[in-house]
């Protein structure tokens, strides 16, 4: 079955869109099939997954949101900068779809779950990148999704703002959509050196109840990687950050038993003797 990976935080500039981006790119790695849908009116996974402009792509999650179910195909894109990543794009009329939604649809938070519906079982995984907001666009991806993943920004202190309000909001979301798990929250920005580091670790501990073992550490890599529109793993597979989303993503498929078919090339290469950067 396809799980569906929302990452989600009200709280903007907390990694939700380096977190899908690279764990997309880490799963198609792993020979997994591999969809992202992104949510967010500034299309920043688009921007950086995408070989088009979002402003030039005729049906993004906008339309999708709006449109009857068969302008799904024409949606997905499969050729990305990322290989084997495929793409519903983004775009600046997600904010006026999602007010359409709120005003002319029965059942406003659950339209991307149906028109998703025709994609279970055909890819592996699917990852959707939420927008910094609580709204309509958020709950759409909660409520087409399996699994919850909450970056948590530990290098701030405002990291953990907000989120009794997201948890408040997926507990409602349960009500439509029971399946939805709790992956955990993800530490980014992390420095285990840090007093607010630990602080917010213990916080987040707390207030969340589940942490995921992996923690992405603060690396200029990240800026780069999205410049050059790839994933840290082409960047630097030697980077701790990289290493860091591959061992994130070999445990959610673990977790999810995602069952990855023989695997490409370039993960037989010699990732055992990698660096610590
Ligand atoms: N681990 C990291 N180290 C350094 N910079 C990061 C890291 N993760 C994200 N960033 C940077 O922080 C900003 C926000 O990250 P992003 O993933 O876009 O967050 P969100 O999607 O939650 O707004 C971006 O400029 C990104 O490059
Ligand atoms: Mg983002």
């Amino acid at each position: 079955m396809t799980q569906v990976i929302a990452v989600a935080n009200h709280k903007g500039g907390c990694g939700k869109t380096t977190t899908v981006v690279n764990l997309a790119a880490e799963f198609a790695r792993m020979g997994l099939s591999v969809l992202v849908v992104d949510m967010d009116p500034q299309a920043n996974a688009s921007l950086h997954l995408g070989k088009k402009h979002p402003s030039e792509v005729p049906v993004t999650t906008a339309e999708l949101l709006l449109a009857e179910v068969e302008k799904l195909p024409s949606a997905i894109y499969e050729d990305n900068h990322i290989p084997g990543v495929g793409l519903i794009y983004g775009s600046l009329q997600l904010g006026k779809a999602e007010d359409e939604l709120k005003d002319e649809t029965p059942r406003p938070s659950e339209e991307l779950r149906q028109k998703l519906a025709p994609l279970m079982g055909l890819y592996d995984v699917i990852l959707i990148d939420c927008p910094p907001s609580l709204k309509l666009l958020t709950s759409n991806a909660l409520a087409a999704s399996s699994q919850l993943i909450i970056p948590i920004e530990s290098g701030s202190q405002y990291g953990l703002y907000g989120v009794t309000d997201l948890l408040r909001h997926v507990q409602r979301i349960r009500r439509i959509n029971p399946q939805l798990e709790l992956l955990g929250a993800l530490l980014v920005k992390h420095d285990e050196r840090q007093t607010v580091c630990r602080l917010i670790e213990g916080a987040a501990r707390e207030q969340i109840g589940k942490l995921l073992p992996v923690r992405i550490p603060t690396s200029t890599r990240v800026n780069q990687a999205a410049m050059a529109q790839t994933s840290l793993h082409s960047l630097d597979r030697s980077a701790k950050v990289a290493r860091e989303f591959r061992a994130l993503a070999q445990l959610i498929a673990t977790q999810l038993a995602l069952n990855p078919r023989a695997p490409t090339e370039e993960t037989e290469t010699n990732d055992q003797d990698v660096q610590e950067s």
